[in-house]
């Protein structure tokens, strides 16, 4: 980085009209080769690349405002704290919260959930109430309630989906009983790639007086997120699936109820007071980021907001729709390939299977050419089985994926065929 860079405030880079060959250059990691073939990069549902403009945010803060939050009087901490606050507006904006103070940094969605499960879950969850999670979860939105069902002798109920992936409505309403407490759902299937009716669901599940959380970690680099119109009560997001880095994730919880809630961890900076017979806990978003927090990761994710903000939403979504149309046409002509989540509204995620070949093995072939994909269970088991499948092969689109990607996806998996005739 120069110094004259370096002196310039970070400012949104803008990439209108939507110029997928230009954008692409922004992430210097994509230019490289792999095993001397071009990196075809279909891995971005397991984490997304960074581009220049996150990481020149996260190198900056080290080179010129590293210091600890909160905590001193000199220059370089208020900087810190400055830059550190920022984050949490830039983050608020995005969610379109009504209030920087709803938004808690976390380590990622895993946190957030199991954050909200022990704090708002402990105190709300009694012996025979229900915590309702859909078929279609990650396993970071099914042990959390597992785990408070366990402690709270409460039960988890699980709404079913169809073939196509998606989420059966009527069932769901008729699980929210009068001891439904809570319903965790996913916003974006990290599997299936469906997008599930959150404003609906939350309207069903309040008119039963349940609380919703939920999981928009593959929502948050696909769609136009508006936790006030969707209207739910916590909503979770990892920074690294949105262009940001790892370790860092925000947690929306409206006001008057993180501001009821006990702390989920004690220590350094949540605290107001503290003295051997009591301690005074901090108002929220303090109270739940006990411990220095990830300071660079913060700063990162909010250059990564800034980064989304850059874009034309709409454009995005236009042309992630029309590589995800174009992909689904061709995967579909595969002769044995089946898809699996082929939900009406989706994003870009492409679950399969091909007749004869196992998943890990579609994977370590198209990795040799230079394609990432990846393979497994997703950490969605219960999904699996609900498919009858041990594992699939999923191929997930970012903002710099194009139809080049796909036909080099194709190519790939003409050779495994080859292979396995
Ligand atoms: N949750 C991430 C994925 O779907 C790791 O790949």
């Amino acid at each position: 980085m120069n110094q004259r860079a370096s002196n310039l405030p970070p400012r949104a880079q803008r990439f209108e009209p939507y110029q997928v060959e230009r954008l692409r250059q922004a992430f210097p990691i994509l230019a490289q080769r792999i095993y001397g073939k071009p990196l075809v990069y279909l891995d971005s549902a397991a984490t997304s690349q960074k581009p220049q403009a996150v990481i020149e945010a996260m190198s900056r803060f080290f080179l010129e405002e590293n210091a600890n939050v909160h905590r001193g009087v000199h220059y370089l901490s208020l900087r810190a704290t400055e830059a550190y606050e920022q984050a949490r507006i830039k983050v608020q904006r995005f969610l379109n919260a009504g209030h920087a103070e709803e938004i808690v940094f976390v380590r990622g969605t895993t946190e957030a959930v199991n954050l909200v499960a022990q704090t708002y879950g402990k105190t709300h969850v009694r012996a025979g109430d229900e915590v309702l999670i859909s078929a279609m979860e990650h396993h970071s939105n099914i042990v959390p309630w597992q785990m408070l069902c366990e402690q709270t002798g409460a039960r988890l109920r699980v709404a079913p989906i169809d073939d196509a992936g998606e989420l059966l409505l009527d069932e769901l309403e008729r699980l929210i009983g009068p001891k439904t407490r809570l319903l965790a759902v996913t916003h974006v299937s990290n599997v299936l790639g469906t997008v599930n009716p959150i404003r609906r669901i939350v309207e069903l599940a309040h008119a039963r007086g349940a609380a919703v959380l939920v999981d928009g970690a593959q929502a948050a680099p696909h769609l136009k997120l508006d936790v006030r119109a969707l209207g739910c009560d916590f909503y979770a997001l990892s920074g690294h699936k949105m262009y940001g880095p790892t370790g860092i994730g925000a947690l929306y919880g409206r006001r008057e109820l993180l501001e009821a809630m006990p702390p989920y961890q004690g220590g350094g900076d949540m605290i107001l007071s503290v003295s051997f017979d009591e301690t005074l806990y901090a108002k929220p978003p303090q109270r739940f980021e006990a411990g220095t927090p990830n300071m660079v990761g913060a700063i990162g994710l909010g250059a990564a907001v800034d980064f989304l903000a850059g874009l034309d939403a709409g454009a995005l979504a236009a042309h992630e729709q029309a590589v995800l149309a174009y992909a689904q046409q061709a995967l579909a002509a595969l002769p044995g390939l089946r898809l699996i989540g082929t939900a009406a509204d989706k994003v870009g995620v492409l679950s399969f299977v091909l007749d004869g070949v196992h998943p890990h093995d579609i994977g370590t072939i198209l990795d040799r050419e230079g394609i990432a994909i990846r393979t497994g269970h997703h950490c969605a088991q219960p999904l699996m089985q609900r498919y009858g499948l041990a594992a699939t092969a999923r191929a997930s689109l970012g903002c710099y994926s194009s139809e080049q990607d796909i036909d080099a996806l194709l190519a790939g998996l003409v050779k495994v065929r080859e292979v396995f005739r």
